[in-house]
């Protein structure tokens, strides 16, 4: 066998080392067209995990790397002038030049033939042919030429990222992994800071393309940047200078954007005559992840790992091989890329962010990418988590005696206007399609609503509430716009304020083109058979093609009707004594309609741009608010994406949130999608949260996050970062009435007997002393926490 491979970086070494170890007979060649020492960079960082895979795949070289590993555990963040840690992330670095030496050493040492100051040119379907190549691993790192030169395989996809960086090293020291954020006039700057070996560190800049072409970086010479950033980041440098070895980078070049890197197949078949030999794709040139959760090295250096094994699992089926290499690795990539992803950008958005107090700025970064949670962050640094605990307890008013546990984030209280909810859960509104036929809420709605009250939700919501007969989904969806309607929600808002600390809120809708249809269960947006009703929408619209009746365009009257509906409803439902009033415009009901580009066609003023399609959903509301208490909240239920090219974006939905805002609302129910068919979610755990994250901080408004949140944990999460200030709960609240009173239980927290009705206390005992067993159980089955990687 003879294999080629192009580039000597941590994937082609480490693919080389593996390879020729496996098979001594074979000749394994590297083509490396930089000199051996010609290394760009500083530090890489490696996870506890990768290095145990490193020692396992070639204990040799994998002893060499640990021996010179450079162990930390804290994370610090300087931000504003407080700097804040947290530890037991256990990360270790190594120079990337002692990396490339010791690899290039081993493979030496087992016979691999290297080749420095070579580079692979674009002939290598002649070489194949004419040195009988058997295997070719294209190992050039981010910008390997394969890659273009057999797109047509490969199939790349290349986003270039909105920041701009630069890869430093200074002799400055630090004992901790360091985040530094400053300001400028032009916008933040952040520096991520780590040592890798006894008298090294790495040290990237970073900032956003714009406020680097306001700083006039573009123009300034290599030296020139440096000294800026020496003068930037002064106070963590400490006098120590910061020093480039990108020598063979010129003027703005040293300031790189990040290219994000994914590709559809990673082996090209090479016809060489008789032979079909296969050009392979590893590391790098593959796939990237950005520097920010310092796995690309890993990443390289796992595909390798990965290689090997599947050559030497089938030696006589290469194809078979290197198709399961590629079905394996993707999996692995796609995941970290897409921990990388809300990495990246978390840092392309500083400026989001940092309207936080430092103490959240801090827990944000530190669960940037989603994957760390709030316990994982415990059982690394459990006095941080507390401390922070208190912090935020404290600024919801509560206050912590020393030595006690503070009210875990989803678990304290909230107040909006003269609202206050007793924690942080929303049962999320759920048509339920068991009204009597006159829209009256039936005994199923009392036990419904009445039980996940009880079950320890803060705010129970009602499901879409029609208001009126034709706004319905269908003839089994609840309404109010009669004094019978209001007296049966008022039954059940009694049942509530009685039962339980909930708080109940009601949500008013009108179903547009998306009316008059079946049961969810008996076929879901099918038109009724019969008895159906007109339906009106913005536009003359049919939701499913060919299938759901025609909606007609409506007119200004239709508009004045439907307005003063909307304000009858809301006149019964604050005679109800609902404490909270939600307006639906999201999902493609029609208001929803009125905002959608895809769903709104109108030439007139309540069609066009964002401003116009907003102002008939904008006059509903004003109307509403106009006749609601003032001391009662509302909120706004939208679709942050429509998932379909020229849809709503989140960049809109920031815009509808802060015109809702200015008309008086106070928290936006941030949903996503189900406006049109044929939209493309993208799903996922708490797929809809960087929504309302964003919407939270750059409409500086109240959010609820809502979507596949599926455990305390998580909310604790989105709460404790300032992603959302309340979580809302569907399906699992189907599954489980009481899923706050279970949840708040896992946590262990002991203060949650005012959350339980008082004839259900004895459950609460008995439930937590079986939790208590099963969390011991699992920590003496898993042992120390997972560490070790940057996200
Ligand atoms: C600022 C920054 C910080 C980073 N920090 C970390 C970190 O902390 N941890 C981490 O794990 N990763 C980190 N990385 C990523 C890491 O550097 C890469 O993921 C890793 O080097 C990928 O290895 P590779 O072998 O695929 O590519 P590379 O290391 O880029 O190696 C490719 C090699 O191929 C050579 N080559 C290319 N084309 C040819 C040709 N035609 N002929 C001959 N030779 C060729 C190049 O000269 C190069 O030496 C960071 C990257 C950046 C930019
Ligand atoms: C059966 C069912 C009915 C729903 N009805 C409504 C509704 O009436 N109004 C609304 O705004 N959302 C409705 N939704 C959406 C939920 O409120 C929620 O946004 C969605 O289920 C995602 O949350 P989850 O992942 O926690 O279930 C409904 C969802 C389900 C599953």
């Amino acid at each position: 066998m003879k294999v080629l491979v192009v580039g000597g970086g941590p994937a082609g070494l480490y693919a080389a080392l593996l390879l020729k170890r496996r098979h001594p007979h074979a000749e394994v060649i590297v083509e490396e067209r930089n000199r051996p020492d010609d290394t760009f960079g500083w530090g890489v960082v490696l996870s506890d995990q990768t290095v145990a895979n490193l020692r396992a795949a070639d204990p040799v070289s994998g002893a060499a790397i640990g021996a010179e590993l450079h162990r930390w555990d804290d994370i610090a963040v300087h931000f504003k002038g407080r700097s804040i840690r947290s530890g037991g992330h256990g990360f270790s670095g190594i120079g990337r030049r002692r990396l490339l030496e010791i690899l290039q050493a081993r493979c030496a040492e087992v016979g691999v033939t290297l080749r420095f100051e070579t580079q692979v040119a674009d002939d290598i379907e002649t070489r194949v042919l004419n040195e009988g190549l058997d295997l070719v691993l294209g190992a050039g790192g981010v910008n390997g030429r394969y890659r273009q030169h057999f797109a047509a395989t490969f199939q790349p996809d290349i986003d270039l990222r909105h920041c701009r960086y630069i890869w430093l090293g200074t002799p400055r020291t630090f004992d901790a992994f360091t985040f530094d954020f400053v300001e400028t006039p032009h916008g933040w700057f952040q520096a991520h800071a780590y040592q890798f070996d006894d008298a090294m560190s790495t040290f990237i800049v970073e900032t956003q393309d714009r406020t680097w072409e306001a700083a006039g970086l573009w123009e300034m010479t290599e030296a020139q940047s440096i000294a800026f950033c020496e003068r930037l980041f002064a106070e963590r440098l400490g006098g120590a200078p910061l020093i480039s070895n990108a020598a063979h980078l010129r003027g703005s070049a040293q300031w790189i954007r990040f290219p994000r890197i994914a590709c559809a197949s990673w082996v090209h078949w090479i016809d060489a005559g008789a032979r079909r030999v296969p050009f392979v794709l590893v590391g790098d040139v593959a796939h990237t992840a950005h520097f920010s959760i310092g796995s690309g090295t890993k990443l390289a250096m796992e595909d390798a790992i990965a290689l090997d094994a599947a050559i030497a699992a089938t030696p006589d089926d290469l194809a078979g091989a290197l198709a399961r290499y590629h079905a394996e690795r993707s999996v692995e990539v796609l995941k970290l890329q897409n921990a990388a992803r809300n990495s990246t950008e978390w840092f392309e958005h500083v400026d989001r962010y940092a309207s936080l107090a430092p103490e959240q700025f801090a827990y944000s970064l530190l669960t940037r990418s989603q994957r760390i949670s709030h316990e994982n962050l415990r059982e690394r640094d459990a006095a941080y988590v507390a401390d922070f605990e208190r912090w935020f307890a404290d600024r919801t008013g509560l206050t912590t005696a020393p030595a006690a546990r503070p009210v875990p984030p989803v678990l304290t209280p909230f107040t909006v206007r003269d609202v206050t909810l007793p924690n942080r859960v929303v049962v999320s509104p759920m048509a339920q399609y068991s009204a009597h036929e006159d829209g009256t809420p039936s005994d199923w709605h009392l036990v419904h609503l009445g039980a996940r009250a009880t079950g320890g939700a803060g705010l129970v919501m009602t499901e879409m509430t029609c208001v009126a007969a034709d706004a319905r989904i269908t003839p089994w969806c609840p309404g109010l716009w009669t004094d019978a309607h209001r007296d049966a929600w008022a039954r059940i808002v009694r049942f509530v304020h009685n039962h339980s600390a909930a708080k109940i809120g009601l949500q008013l809708g009108h179903a547009g083109a998306k009316g008059a249809t079946k049961k969810m269960w008996e076929g879901i947006d099918q038109p009724l058979p019969e008895g159906g009703w007109p339906l009106i929408a913005p536009s003359e619209a049919q939701y499913l093609a060919g299938v759901s009746q025609v909606a007609r365009a409506m007119t200004r009257a239709d508009m004045d009707r439907v307005r003063d509906e909307f304000v009858t409803a809301t006149r019964l439902g604050a005679a109800a004594g609902f404490d909270w009033l939600e307006l639906h415009a999201a999902h493609g009901y029609l208001l929803s309609a009125f905002l959608s580009p895809l769903t709104n066609h109108r030439t007139d003023a309540y069609g066009g741009d964002l401003e116009a399609r907003l102002r008939f959903p904008l006059e509903v509301f004003a109307a509403m608010r106009a006749v609601w208490p003032a001391d009662r909240p509302m909120s706004v239920r939208l679709s942050a994406h429509d998932w379909m090219d020229g849809g709503t974006t989140p960049d809109d939905a920031v815009a509808m949130a802060r015109a809702f805002k200015a008309a008086g609302a106070d928290v936006i129910d941030v949903s996503a999608g189900q406006v049109v068919k044929g939209e493309r979610p993208v799903f996922g755990r708490m797929w809809q949260t960087p929504f309302a994250d964003r919407i939270r901080q750059e409409a500086e408004i109240a959010t609820i996050a809502v979507g596949a949140i599926s455990d305390a944990d998580q909310a604790n999460g989105i709460i404790a970062a300032g992603r959302a200030d309340l979580v809302a709960v569907g399906r699992p609240h189907l599954a489980n009435p009481a899923w706050t009173l279970l949840e708040a239980a896992r946590l262990g927290y002991p203060g949650t007997d005012a959350l339980w009705p008082k004839p259900y206390l004895a459950g609460k005992a008995q439930l937590d002393r079986l939790l208590a067993r099963e969390r011991a159980a699992r920590a003496a089955a898993e042992g120390a926490p997972p560490t070790g990687e940057l996200t």
